[in-house]
């Protein structure tokens, strides 16, 4: 089997903020990483680490202050690379549907074909019969959903995520990993996604990618053996506790440092 083309890739990234009062903060410290076609890519490391920095960087929102990114150049009016922000970044003043289809008007495409795709996004992530509502209208866990159409919706063939799934009830995000696993496996973008959830990440991706402590560098890769399409099924199976194991050591140490 030959190895499909990178997408997005970093090579030796460092990034400094400058503190409120004026002190130098390493966020990033050497990370290279390479995401290949249809990759799905996951982020797991301390909080503070870097993981959301890394994120905008591979995305080209922010500069890296030492190292170089490449990416896939996209085809416009598509953009290249669409994102989930940790927060979910729905806007509170445009409709359901509008949100959906923000990222397309973005990047040029005409209201009614915005639209149009849009919908049929929200028809997949169940959110149809509100698209002419507002986000205050949804619950949580469909405002979530709403953010990951708004992504789908701009066809881009890149995801960012940043614990999209972050800030849902567990039982809400076990059914949402479990939806999210079956998306991709129709769509199979190249996703690079940032969790806290060990089992998320092994349940969803090809890779998963142990960052240390801030500074943050990677410091074990791990690649999920299981083989797609996968079912959700694997997360009761004696080797996902195996591996959920030797994450969960990986990364006790990182946190201990962290705590310091
Ligand atoms: N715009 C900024 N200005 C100054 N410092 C920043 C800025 N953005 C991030 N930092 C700092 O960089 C470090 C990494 O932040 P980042 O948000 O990337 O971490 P994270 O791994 O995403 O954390 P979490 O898991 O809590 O989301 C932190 O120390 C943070 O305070
Ligand atoms: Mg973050």
């Amino acid at each position: 089997m030959t190895t499909p083309p990178p997408m997005v890739s970093g090579r030796d990234i460092g990034k400094f903020f400058r503190s409120a009062d004026g002190r130098v903060v390493p966020a990033l410290d050497g990370v290279s990483l390479t995401v290949h076609e249809g990759e799905f890519a996951c982020v797991v490391g301390p909080s503070g680490c870097g993981k959301s920095t890394l994120l905008r960087i591979l995305g080209g929102l922010i500069e890296p202050s030492a190292g170089s990114v490449a990416r896939h150049p996209g085809q416009p009016p598509v953009p290249a690379t669409a994102f989930v922000f940790q927060d979910f970044a729905v806007l509170p003043w445009l409709t359901v549907r509008a949100n959906a289809a923000f990222g397309l008007r973005m990047a040029g495409v005409r209201r009614r074909d915005a639209e149009r795709a849009a919908d049929a996004w929200l028809r997949r992530m169940e959110l149809a019969e509100f698209a002419d509502g507002y986000p205050e209208q949804l619950s949580g866990g469909m405002r979530q959903r709403l953010a990951l159409a708004r992504a789908f919706t701009t066809g881009s063939p890149v995801l960012l995520m940043d614990e999209p799934l972050g800030s849902l009830d567990p039982q809400t995000r076990r059914l949402m990993q479990e939806q999210l696993l079956a998306l991709w496996q129709e769509e199979r973008k190249t996703v690079v996604l940032v969790t806290h959830s060990l089992d998320e990440a092994l349940l969803l991706g090809d890779r998963v990618l142990v960052m240390s402590a801030r500074p943050g560098r990677i410091t074990e890769e791990l690649t999920v053996p299981f083989p797609r399409p996968r079912d959700p099924g694997i997360q009761d199976g004696p080797e996902f506790g195996r591996l959920r194991a030797r994450l969960w050591d990986r990364l006790r140490g990182e946190l201990s440092v962290g705590a310091r």
